[in-house]
């Protein structure tokens, strides 16, 4: 049934409508409530279907902004839902240690008459903390959620952690360790990745589809009394390109252009009159990895070539063929520039001083932080280089 919409009329309904929104759209924000979660179905079922398989555990990393937070949130909510379930979830920091780990994730439970820090110390072995796991109620399940593990710095802690899961997934029922976080490859989380056990389900967290992103909209809007015309809807999924925060961010921002002019339906118009905007609220390291990308004292090609990058039809790595850049440039941005040139732009977006931008895997480049796509892409639609519909 459609939501009936009540336009608000005094300032001060205005006022609380745009409160309202302000609460609604959080791209600053990881989801804690599965009532405003959308999508990751299927992912939601692999890692409960893994719980409850005896002596699996679960590693789950990805691209930075993808939801994995929000995703470890309410996956701890769901799993404790099971009868004799307790789910335990902590978010490592640089700081920590194969010791910090256990003593946060056992901080709850005495052994012996003893808190976890003081009977495992600052340097427990791996058979310390085994003992100890072991030594937890049989009847029950506990699921250790460890988030933003790849701020963890200490190499011999991972290997420790890595000789740890091996011993519990052979000898442990009921313990399951879900690890999250950041990265392109098990490689970069895990520098001892093979050790791993092979009882260890590995995911990599995909970018979410567009008809989850729609749902990111089309959940919240009716709910504040709003509605959006489905080419600002469609325009909006495509900028965020799989990246939830970015549909909350330009959601959020087209919500309030909406507003000012009174109005609660958010239009195509309102998308754009919001770039601005939404592009000063994108998160400060972002907009930094952009400014260094294309700084420079003289005239130059960097903003336009960076921008054929964003534009260049890619494969399902998001790698792209220089071919495909220069493509890019002469079909959309009509501009021609001399192979050398342009070859020289790719090449230097590849060198630390600018960032680096892009890394290159052959003859193909990528963007290396993937989130700063949709901003490269905004930014050439807030400049006037291209229009929305040519983002795909
Ligand atoms: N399934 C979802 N439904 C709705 N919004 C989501 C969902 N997943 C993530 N978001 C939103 O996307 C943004 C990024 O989410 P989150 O912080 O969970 O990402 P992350 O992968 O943990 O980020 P990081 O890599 O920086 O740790 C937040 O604004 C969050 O509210
Ligand atoms: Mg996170």
């Amino acid at each position: 049934m459609m939501e009936k919409k009540i336009k608000p009329v005094s300032p001060a309904d205005w006022r609380a409508l745009r409160a309202q929104l302000n609460h609604t759209f959080t791209p600053h924000k990881s989801i804690r409530d599965e009532g405003v979660f959308n999508g990751r179905d299927r992912l939601l079922q692999q890692v409960s279907d893994t719980v409850s398989q005896p002596g699996k555990h679960v590693i789950i990393y990805g691209e930075r902004g993808l939801g994995k937070t929000s995703f470890a949130n309410v996956a701890a909510k769901e799993l404790a839902l099971a009868p004799r379930v307790t789910v335990i979830r902590k978010s490592c920091t640089v700081e920590h240690t194969f010791g910090m780990i256990w003593h946060e994730l056992l901080h709850d439970y005495e052994l012996d008459g003893k808190k976890a820090n003081q009977a495992l110390g600052d340097k427990p072995s791996v058979h310390d903390v085994f003992d100890w796991v072991n030594k937890l109620h049989k009847a029950n399940h506990y699921v250790f959620i460890l988030d933003e593990f790849d701020r963890m710095q200490d190499r011999d802690g991972k290997k420790l952690l890595a000789d740890l899961i091996k011993q519990l997934s052979d000898e442990i029922d009921n313990v399951t360790l879900i690890l999250v976080g950041v990265a392109r490859n098990l490689a970069d989380l895990f520098a001892d990745h093979e050790s791993l056990p092979r009882a260890m389900m590995q995911v990599k967290m995909p970018r979410m589809a567009s008809d989850e992103l729609k749902d990111i909209i089309l959940t919240r809007v009716p709910d504040i009394g709003m509605g959006i015309e489905a080419n600002a809807l469609d325009a909006t999924v495509s900028l965020s390109q799989g990246f939830p925060g970015y549909t909350h961010l330009l959601a959020l921002h087209a919500g309030r252009a909406a507003i000012a002019r009174q109005s609660i339906e958010i239009a195509h118009a309102d998308l754009e009159a919001a770039l601005q905007e939404a592009l000063a609220d994108v998160q400060e390291h972002i907009a930094a990895a952009y400014k260094k990308a294309v700084r420079s004292s003289r005239q130059n090609n960097y903003e336009e070539v960076l921008l054929a990058c964003a534009l260049a039809q890619n494969d399902e790595q998001g790698m792209f063929a220089p071919s495909a850049v220069s493509r890019a440039l002469e079909q959309k941005l009509k501009k021609k520039l001399s192979g050398a040139s342009f070859s020289r732009n790719l090449a230097q977006f590849c060198e630390k001083a600018r960032g680096p931008t892009l890394i290159k895997q052959g003859a193909n480049y990528g963007f290396d932080y993937a989130l700063l796509k949709p901003f490269v892409l905004m930014k050439g639609v807030e400049k006037g280089r291209i229009l929305i519909r040519d983002v795909r």
